[in-house]
This record gives structure tokens, C-alpha cells and sequence, in this order.
């Protein structure tokens, strides 16, 4: 979700239960295998071993709902937490309180845009932009300006990780029909849910507008749908290194997952460390260069809702076979509905491509 994208939209409530801890709360059956098929099973490991290595204090930007801070700080590590979304941070403030006391001692929460970081610490030893947070920045100039910002709230030499999607294994194309994914179960009130989502095509900044609905099967049978849209930014390849250099950091690994394995075009991620370069002191953040009004990544709008009660009561695994990663779900299509209602028919009108293209 983007800076833009309001508290109430369904992306937020439904973070937790799309985006599993395994080590917050009792792991749910399923969860190994939905992380897994997202390609962040071992994501949380990867920055927790990192940590351990560089040690604190960590600046983690993007920290959302703590998926990734908790475990950081219960390491030990002194973590600050930074993230725009007041409805996200709601939700780490929430978990944060359950903790020991120590550990929440070890969190400073700021809630704050991250082209325009501005923090009272600075000298970090690792800055952290985890799980596609970068992508979730889809102005390039603001995405430059992040890297710029991190940068000067480092150390000489500190580290630098994060990990994006790998947009030669994305769709590059507008979804000709909404994606469900097979139906899951929310931790917190054991309701099944079904997650539908599609995208535009790639416009010239390589943006894409991901949206679609949820619906959530309640305990007296009926269906509660729910909206949720977003833009990401797909950064390709050989984008990286001069994103890098011009925010003063030399690369130092590119892997295609987070088990070390090098990095492909085919690969599902890039998983990505850089450090400060010695003596080089970024550039601080400047404000974003105004574009034309065209050029704006377009406010999100609220989506059509369609139920898909069929899909919710399916048993929870046995759906067919999907795939998510923040974004799209891939599995068998549903057909279209035949006219009229919500959703589908509304698509042409509610999502033109001229509002991304520039002009
Ligand atoms: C995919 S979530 C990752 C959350 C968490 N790190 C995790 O791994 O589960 C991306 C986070 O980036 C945040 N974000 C997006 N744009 C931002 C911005 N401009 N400044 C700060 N945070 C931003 C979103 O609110 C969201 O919480």
C-alpha cells in the first residue's frame, strides 16, 4: 500500500492474516505453504540474520504491522520502526503491546514518508526497506529520494538490504479477468476469506495499479466484501546499481531469493544489500520534482466488490492453486459474470489507462 492509500482500505485489515508471522502469534497449518508460495517464507530469517551480524540500531522503513521489527527487537536490537501508514502502525502498536517489556523498550515507532525521512538518530548501522516496500513508493523521483534519505541517516560502511519482485516474472499486461486466490483463514477470528485482485498494464514509469476486493464469509453466512487498492513501481534489474550509486551506496549482493541463491531473470526476487559508501555523504532528501498533472500515480479508488461465496466455502487448501506476493494472485480465472452488477462490467470505466499514462 501506497502513502495515499486510506486506513480503512482492506489491504491493511487483512495484512496479518495475508502476510503470516510464523513467529508472532501460534502458526496457523497452511501458513508455511502460503509463505512459501509467496516467495517470503524465508524473508524474516534473512533480516533477522543480517541484524545479527551488523547489529544495531536498525532503521527498518516500510516496518507496517511488525512483521519483521518484533522479531528484530526481540533479538535485542534497538529498532526504528518507520512507516506512513497510521492504519498499519495501529496494528504494530497492538502486537508491540503483547510483547515483554524489553522489547517494546527496544522500538521507536515514527510514523513518517520515506522521501522525507527526517529522524532525531542517525549513524545507523543497517537500514532495512523489506517485502517490496520500495516498489510501494511508485514515484521515481520519491523512491530516489528514499534511498537518498536512508543513506544519510547511516554510518560510513553501513548496510543497506532489501528485496523487491523480479518484474520478468510479474504480469506486464492488464489482467483480462480478476485473480482469486484459494480461500484463507484470518488468525484472529477464524473466518475464511477469498482475496481477488487484478492490475493494469505497465505504464511508461513502469507503474502498474493493483486493486480488487476481498470478501470474508462471517459467522452467520453472509459475505462482507471489502475494497483494497495500491500502485507499485516495478524496478528492473539494471535500474539498481545507479539507483544505488546516485543515493551513495555501492552494491554489494543481488540474490534471487532469500536462501543465497544467485540472482537470474528468472528469478521470483531480488534480494538486495549495498553499503554506505566510505566518505561519501549522500545528498539530503529533496523534495519531489512537481511533475505535470498527468504525470501523477492516480489516487486509489474504491473498487467494485463481487462476492465469490462458491470460493469461501471451499475447504482451506484446496482451493486452486494460487500465488500472491502483495499483488496479484494467480490461479484459475472465474469466468466473467454475464452483465451488469458490480465489479467486472465497471472495470473500463473504473480503471482507464489514461490515468496512468503521461500526458
Ligand atoms: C509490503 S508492506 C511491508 C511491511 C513489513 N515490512 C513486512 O515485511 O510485512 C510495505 C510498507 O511500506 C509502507 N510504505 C509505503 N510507502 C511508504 C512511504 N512513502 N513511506 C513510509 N512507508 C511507506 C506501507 O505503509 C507498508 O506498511
Amino acid at each position: 500500500m501506497n502513502k495515499d492509500v486510506p486506513d480503512d482500505d482492506a489491504a491493511i485489515r487483512y495484512y496479518d492474516s495475508d502476510y503470516p508471522s510464523l513467529e508472532i502469534g501460534e502458526p496457523q497449518a497452511g501458513q508455511v505453504v502460503q509463505l512459501e508460495r509467496m516467495g517470503i517464507l524465508g524473508d524474516v530469517g534473512f533480516y533477522k540474520e543480517l541484524a545479527a551480524r551488523t547489529g544495531g540500531p536498525v532503521l527498518e522503513v516500510g516496518c507496517g504491522t511488525g512483521r519483521l521489527t518484533i522479531p528484530l527487537a526481540r533479538l535485542g536490537l534497538e529498532v526504528w520502526a518507520v512507516d506512513v501508514s497510521a492504519g498499519m502502525l495501529a496494528q504494530l502498536r497492538a502486537k508491540l503491546a503483547r510483547e515483554e517489556a524489553s522489547v517494546q523498550a527496544r522500538v521507536r515507532i515514527a510514523q513518517q514518508d520515506a522521501a522525507t525521512l527526517d529522524l532525531p538518530e542517525r549513524g545507523f548501522a543497517l537500514a532495512l526497506l523489506p517485502f517490496n516496500t520500495l516498489m510501494l513508493i511508485p514515484d521515481p523521483d520519491e523512491e530516489q529520494a528514499t534511498l537518498a534519505a536512508l543513506a544519510a541517516h547511516m554510518a560510513p560502511g553501513a548496510v543497506l538490504a532489501f528485496d523487491v519482485m523480479n518484474p520478468p516474472t510479474l504480469p506486464l499486461q492488464a489482467d483480462r479477468t480478476p485473480a482469486p486466490c484459494e480461500p484463507r483463514v484470518a488468525p484472529d477470528t477464524g473466518n475464511r476469506y477469498v482475496r481477488t485482485a487484478m492490475n493494469t498494464a505497465l505504464d511508461v514509469f513502469q507503474r502498474q495499479r493493483v486493486c480488487g476486493w476481498y470478501d470474508e464469509l462471517l459467522p452467520d453466512g453472509t459475505v462482507r466484501s471489502s475494497d483494497f487498492a495500491f500502485h507499485w513501481r516495478m524496478i528492473f534489474h539494471a535500474e539498481l546499481e545507479p539507483m544505488l550509486r546516485k543515493a551513495g551506496f555501492a552494491l554489494e549482493s543481488l540474490a534471487g531469493d532469500f536462501e543465497g541463491t544467485d540472482w537470474t531473470v528468472q528469478s521470483r526476487r531480488m534480494v538486495v544489500t549495498a553499503r554506505v559508501e566510505r566518505g561519501r555523504v549522500a545528498p539530503p532528501p529533496h523534495p519531489p520534482v512537481a511533475r505535470k498533472s498527468g504525470d501523477r500515480v492516480p489516487p486509489t479508488n474504491a473498487f467494485g466488490a463481487r462476492c465469490l461465496r462458491h470460493r469461501l466455502h471451499a475447504p482451506a487448501g484446496q482451493g486452486r492453486g494460487s500465488d500472491s506476493c502483495l499483488g496479484r494472485e494467480t490461479a484459475e480465472f472465474p469466468p466473467p459474470p454475464s452483465g451488469g452488477g458490480l465489479g467486472w462490467g465497471h472495470r473500463s470505466t473504473a480503471f482507464p489507462l489514461a490515468d496512468h499514462a503521461p500526458g
